[in-house]
């Protein structure tokens, strides 16, 4: 499949080193204070745009799927996935990211920068509450493997494993993680294998998990293989490598053996 070319859009968006990128005006506005309400993050400036295209060459995904940004932020691997043609949503925790992107887009669109691109904001949860039951009963091989990085990143825990009550978006908003082809996630360590298993639990057949991990000496096939995912092509492009040294990434479907949770 033909890659479409550079955009303008993605050229702004991803240039970190443009002072008038829409990344430094996202700084600029909002600085630490876009994620004062859940403390968990940061504004990422990494350039999806080989993953995407590594994925499209090697037929992994076909513009026109569905593609799930979990944990969206504040727009940007939202649009541009959809820049080359995705189905996008975003599921973010933090309003304040969460609005910051519903008015970036809503701009974008106004100034005509942006026409036929789709994504859909949510704000809230991205674990399901079947999920979160399950690593609550125990029945979960990431609650294990998370124990290596509690120390390290404990941070994450505040959101990714609080005890408070959570909203329920899928069935609030009508919709559930196997409509999608794609998962898209940019994780810390400590979140990987529990992405890993919401992946495996809720994906329909034959979707793919595309992610990335900038960490140095991370488990991730290990991960991977405890959990029952197979991990089926990653670093296709020296290029993911050359620009960014560490940052790798993976594509990921579920191993062709039972699927001992759905039993
Ligand atoms: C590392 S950023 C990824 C941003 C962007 N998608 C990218 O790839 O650069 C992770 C985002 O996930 C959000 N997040 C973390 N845990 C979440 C959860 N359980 N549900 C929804 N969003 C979550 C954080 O608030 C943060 O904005």
């Amino acid at each position: 499949m033909e890659i479409p070319e550079e955009t303008f859009l993605r050229l702004h968006l991803q240039s970190p080193h443009n002072e008038s990128s829409y990344i430094s005006r996202a700084h600029h506005t909002l600085g630490q204070e876009c994620f004062a309400d859940t403390g968990i993050s940061e504004i990422n400036s990494f350039d999806i745009s080989t993953l995407i295209e590594d994925g499209i060459a090697s037929d992994l995904f076909v513009p026109g799927q569905k593609v799930v940004d979990l944990g969206g932020s504040i727009g940007l691997t939202s649009l541009d996935w959809a820049s080359y043609g995705f189905d996008v949503t975003s599921i973010e925790i933090s309003k304040k990211a969460h609005n910051y992107a519903v008015d970036f887009f809503k701009e974008l669109k106004n100034k005509g920068i942006i026409e036929d691109e789709n994504i859909t904001f949510i704000n809230g949860n991205y674990f399901t509450q079947e999920y979160i039951k399950k690593r609550q009963s125990k029945n979960s091989v990431a609650s294990n493997l998370e124990k290596e990085y509690e120390n390290q990143e404990i941070f994450a825990n505040k959101v990714l494993f609080t005890k408070n009550p959570v909203e329920d978006i899928y069935k609030k908003n009508n919709f559930s993680l196997r409509d999608f082809d794609v998962f898209y996630a940019y994780l810390w360590a400590v979140q990987v294998p529990s992405m890993m298993e919401l992946f495996k639990y809720h994906s329909k057949p034959g979707a793919v998990f595309a992610t990335r991990a900038a960490i140095p000496n991370f488990k991730f096939y290990e991960f991977a293989q405890d959990i029952g995912l197979e991990i089926i092509t990653h670093d296709i492009s020296n290029e993911t490598i050359k620009m960014t040294e560490i940052s790798n990434h993976y594509l990921i479907k579920p191993e062709d053996k039972p699927n001992v949770y759905n039993k």
